[in-house]
């Protein structure tokens, strides 16, 4: 699963080299985590080839937008931004300049040379699994020709992009994004990341230890493993035997300087005892677990083709509670799925009174072309669905602030990440995922600092010193 996020803004590479960095590139990533992980990727690629980030789109000479699929009329939103591109493009044609257009991600793959037949103003179309072609892409674009490279090449696009480290490429400060796992076998009904992103694919051992080791050295120490169904991901190990995700954090976590470790997306199918023990095990590996179940109805969730049932389910959260019992539980929900009754919606209101989340991300069932869902009998009524939406939300809001409220009292390890909105303060992060606002004097960006939660705000949680230090480093303790 992808975690869809709100749409984010990112920038590309820092420049490798401002005195040589002449052309500009403009980086608008839209979607998950995954997404994010590509733009930089492809980021450090363009810094190599000579690109400079910038903020603007009126700065730039290149435009890169990074697609997302998951939301409801993805293509025509694209379509309409490349509209405006267009209009920017003609005015700088005008003045004897030019202005190049680069479309990546879901919507590229699924669109195709569509894209470029409806919107002659992109030079370039890329899927996520040729990433690796887009400076060579660019460079057939400049002499005039449209590029579409949206095929499943059977070359690994990771040998090919730089990997995120020290050196050349930007540093990313405390944390970082490592994907270990891409694609989808699952093929749930309503999902189109199958189709989008391709097979299950696992990155091999020695290419993510190599990559999380310099990250490291690179002054990362926490950093979260990506994929669209993380906890899938399998490989060879150093020992020959084939090991799984919890086999994986543990040699990562013996690397000197990753101090924390987490994952996402996970299915509940993938959930094996490995993981679920290394979370007993591995202070490392932090007690935050996003496991989807998008609805609380067996029938539903047969239809959807999910392969769990809802007591199933619950009954994985209980061996992942026994495991690590303050781990914070988040989900995705769908609502209105075709056939969803009132009674199919109130198990899900059971379910997620059951297991109790402290986050979780929900959607109205909106069709997309080409999956099964989309042809199903009983679409459900929009109004229906706001109402259905507005209830669970207002009940995970509910359970998401009485989970911070709990937090209230404890002392937790906080990695502290960023400047606050105020010069004296800092933001942290709980173990739990939590942003913590902290008096600056506490340490300095990259220190993890052991603080007591004091209160809970709208902009996450307040933690002062602990006045008497218990001598007890541990991963979180919880003292009250
Ligand atoms: N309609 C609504 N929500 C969807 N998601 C995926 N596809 C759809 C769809 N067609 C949601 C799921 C998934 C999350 C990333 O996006 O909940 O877990
Ligand atoms: Fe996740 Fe299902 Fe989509 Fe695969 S098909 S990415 S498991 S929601």
């Amino acid at each position: 699963m992808t975690q869809a996020t709100p749409t984010s803004l990112t920038r590309a590479g820092q420049p490798a080299d401002a005195g040589t960095a002449t052309k500009k590139v403009f980086v608008k990533t839209y979607g998950c985590q995954m997404n994010v992980y590509d733009s930089e990727r492809m980021g450090d690629a363009l810094s190599r080839d000579g690109y400079q980030p910038v903020d603007s789109v009126e700065a730039a000479d290149l435009v890169l937008i990074n697609t997302c699929h998951i939301r409801e009329k993805a293509a025509e939103k694209v379509y309409s931004q490349l509209g405006r591109l267009a209009q920017l493009k003609k005015r700088r044609n005008s003045e004897g300049g030019d202005l190049m257009v680069a479309v990546a991600g879901c919507v590229a793959q699924a669109e195709g040379e569509e894209m470029i037949r409806r919107a002659p103003v992109v030079d370039v179309v890329i899927g996520p699994q040729t990433y690796h072609r887009l400076p060579g892409a660019l460079a057939k674009a400049r002499n005039g020709e449209r590029v579409v490279e949206t095929e499943f090449p059977t070359e690994d696009k990771f040998d090919r992009l730089p990997d995120a480290s020290a050196g050349t490429i930007r540093t990313r400060g405390v944390t970082a994004f490592l994907t270990v796992q891409e694609g989808c076998d699952k093929f749930c009904t309503f999902c189109v990341v199958p189709y989008t992103r391709g097979a299950e694919v696992s990155r091999p051992v020695e290419r993510i230890m190599s990559e999380a080791e310099r990250l490291a050295a690179a002054g990362v120490r926490e950093v979260t493993l990506l994929g669209q169904n993380v906890n899938a991901w399998h490989g060879q190990g150093s020992d020959g035997r084939e090991w799984g995700l919890g086999e994986l954090v543990h040699r990562l976590a013996a690397i000197e300087g990753i101090d924390r470790i987490r994952y996402t997306t996970s299915h509940p199918r993938d959930m094996d005892d490995a993981l679920i023990n290394a979370h007993r095990d591995l202070p490392e590996l932090m007690p935050y677990l996003h496991l989807p179940v998008q609805s609380g109805s067996d029938r539903i969730l047969k239809a959807m083709n999910r392969r769990h049932t809802a007591a199933e389910y619950i009954r994985l959260v209980e061996r992942i509670r026994m495991a690590r019992p303050d781990i914070a539980l988040s989900g995705d929900f769908i609502v209105g799925f075709p056939g969803e009754t009132d009674e199919d919606f109130e198990d899900t209101m059971r379910l997620i009174r059951e297991v109790n989340y402290a986050a979780a991300f929900s959607f109205k069932y909106s069709i997309r072309p080409g999956t099964p869902g989309a042809g199903m009998d009983g679409q459900v009524d929009e109004a229906v669905k706001s109402e259905r939406l507005t209830r669970l939300q207002a009940l995970i809001n509910e359970q998401t602030r009485d989970f911070g409220r709990q937090c209230v009292g404890k002392t937790a390890d906080l990695l502290l990440e960023k400047p606050g909105r105020n010069t004296d303060q800092l933001v942290g992060r709980s173990p739990w995922l939590q942003p913590v606002i902290v008096d600056a004097k506490a340490g300095k960006i990259g220190d993890i600092v052991n603080m007591r939660i004091m209160q809970t705000g709208s902009n996450g949680l307040y933690a002062e010193p602990v006045e008497t230090q218990s001598g007890n480093q541990g991963a979180i303790s919880f003292d009250s």
